[in-house]
């Protein structure tokens, strides 16, 4: 079976100032040995503030810098945002689209999402588009269909395995220390493997990256890591720490 290079992002959120962060990021580029590199991709989402200085920093590290968010116009009077072509132009290769954070205190929408994520591609970056079920609709039996309707409304008809990952982090499993169990999380990456082969609809969509997120930790990064169809981690808490993140990537 074709299994694609998997890829470890860090979703640092709103964390992070220069000087504290610098210091990360190169604890990151040292952890980041030739021995790793053969095995698992790194990417690294900082705030936005942090996006130009660290595509900089990293240049030659093989370590890829990601956005948080991005707006779907190219440019324009909307203050505040910032653009994937902007993104790109700070050295950004990739961009998170639909965190739950995004869906729940800025009501981002699946349409809204998947705007985004054609901007992402207009711009030559690579989308990772965040899906993932609450609470409430897990314990009601919901979860694959909500997954599957946030893949249909999000991911944009022109993707193809370079410019699309898939994250799929239960809302639930942010920032609480719960996980879903192993069998929990196959069935829905192997549900969200399944769309995939109709939404891309290409030759190679089986190298479309499906990343899992939520309270990943060393601790629990193997047991999650081995799961199938589970091609890398999101990572948010774990990634500040430079050691953590490079245990969680250490996992493949
Ligand atoms: O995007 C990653 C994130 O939402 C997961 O956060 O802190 O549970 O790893 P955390």
């Amino acid at each position: 079976v074709d299994r694609p290079r998997p890829l470890v992002a860090g979703n640092w959120k709103m964390n992070g100032l220069m000087r504290s962060s610098a210091k990360v990021l190169g604890e990151v580029h040292a952890g980041y040995t030739p021995g790793l590199r053969a095995r698992v991709d790194l990417v690294v989402c900082p705030p936005a503030t942090l996006v130009s200085a660290f595509a900089h920093m990293s240049v030659g590290t093989r370590v890829g810098i990601g956005g948080q968010d991005c707006h779907a116009k190219e440019s324009g009077a909307f203050t505040g945002d910032v653009s994937a072509e902007m993104l790109a132009d700070a050295g950004a290769a990739y961009v998170l689209v639909g965190h739950s954070e995004r869906r729940q205190y800025h009501k981002e929408k699946d349409a809204d999402v998947c705007a985004k994520a054609v901007a992402a591609h207009r711009a030559g970056l690579t989308a990772i588009v965040c899906v993932g079920e609450t609470r409430e609709e897990r314990e009601a039996g919901k979860t694959l269909a909500v997954v599957r309707k946030q893949l249909r409304g999000s991911i944009p008809v022109d993707s193809n395995s370079h410019n699309l990952v898939v994250a799929y982090e239960p809302v639930w499993a942010i920032g609480t220390g719960l996980t879903p169990t192993a069998a929990d999380v196959a069935e829905v990456h192997a549900a969200i493997r399944e769309e995939l082969k109709r939404l891309v609809g290409k030759a190679d969509h089986a190298k479309v990256r499906i990343l899992y997120g939520g309270s990943v930790k060393p601790s629990n990064a193997a047991e999650l890591m081995a799961v199938e169809n589970v091609n890398g981690a999101l990572v948010g808490g774990a990634s500040l720490v430079a050691a953590d993140f490079l245990a969680i990537a250490g996992a493949y």
